[in-house]
């Protein structure tokens, strides 16, 4: 039986002339915050899909997701073309263990995020569950240029409401508004993260949870295993949970 359902666009917003979000409505199975699902379009008369992080809490009825265009991708730059309306194909059953039920108890909870991959973390913070799970959570959000710091008003909401929740603009490739330059792999090596955040060492009840540009999981995931830090596993329990884009 086929797993597709057609969902309908109800709202295209571009935050830069590269990154968009489109809200979805469409049936299908309930999802946890940190899942994604397919998102999928007729591109020269066969279904081109690919997967795409829920930005949106599971109880909002209309289904978020934050894109980036890539140059001449196949299903990217076609999705960029949707508009308010059209027909989007998604796949009705949500997956992925990017989730809390699978991440330990901590005391400080790390979401490190490169680009688009802040996606699955808003979900998390909207759905509101992790404040009873870790005393301090910090949101990194990594990208290259200043503009790319999209979702800036919910996350400062969200700073607002809670004083254990810290959120660190990253910006690599110019000077930073705000926060720090460089990388997520820098700014943990260097100890500027730690400083910014005004906690004094990573320690084994912290726990990581690492999305986005596979290079950046891979570096960083190596440079946690050097200092100590274990992949997490259900039958091994560890400190870092992963999910690659690419
Ligand atoms: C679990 C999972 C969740 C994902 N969630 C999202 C999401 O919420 N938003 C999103 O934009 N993409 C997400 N992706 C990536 C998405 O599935 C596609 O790969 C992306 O849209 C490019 O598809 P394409 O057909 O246009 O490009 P393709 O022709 O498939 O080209 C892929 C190339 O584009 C680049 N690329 C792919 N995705 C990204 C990205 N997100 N940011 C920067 N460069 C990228 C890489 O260089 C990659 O080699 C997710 C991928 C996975 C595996
Ligand atoms: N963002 C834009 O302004 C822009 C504009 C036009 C097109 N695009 C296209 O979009 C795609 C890239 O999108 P993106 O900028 O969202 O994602 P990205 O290339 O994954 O960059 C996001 C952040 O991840 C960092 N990063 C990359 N490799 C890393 C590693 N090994 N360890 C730690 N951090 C790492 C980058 O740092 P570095 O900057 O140091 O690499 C950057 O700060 C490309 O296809 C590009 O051609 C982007």
């Amino acid at each position: 039986m086929s797993n597709w359902v057609v969902g309908k666009v109800i709202e295209v917003n571009w935050w830069t002339p590269t990154l968009f979000s489109i809200k979805v409505a469409a049936d299908i199975a309930p999802f946890k915050a940190g899942q994604f699902t397919k998102l999928g379009l007729e591109v020269g008369g066969k279904k081109v899909a690919r997967a795409y992080s829920f930005v949106n809490s599971p109880s909002d009825p209309l289904l978020e997701f934050f894109l980036i265009e890539v140059e001449d991708g196949a299903l990217s730059s076609q999705l960029s073309q949707l508009v308010e309306g059209d027909d989007i194909w998604i796949n009705n059953k949500p997956s992925g263990y990017f989730v809390l039920d699978e991440v330990p108890k901590a005391d400080t909870l790390w979401m490190l995020s490169t680009g688009t991959a802040i996606g699955p973390f808003l979900s998390i913070l909207a759905e509101g569950k992790l404040w009873r799970n870790y005393r301090r959570i910090v949101l990194v959000h990594g990208v290259r240029h200043n503009t790319d710091l999209c979702y800036q008003d919910p996350i400062k909401a969200t700073e607002k409401l809670f004083p254990q929740f810290t959120y660190v603009q990253l910006v690599s490739r110019e000077p930073p508004e705000n926060g720090l330059r460089g990388r997520i792999t820098d700014i943990i090596s260097s100890g500027e993260l730690l400083r910014y955040c005004h906690i004094e060492k990573f320690t084994e009840d912290h726990h990581f949870m690492l999305c986005g540009n596979p290079a950046m999981v891979k570096d960083t995931t190596a440079l946690l295993t050097d200092m100590g830090f274990k992949k997490h596993r259900r039958a091994e329990p560890g400190h870092i949970t992963v999910e690659q884009y690419w």
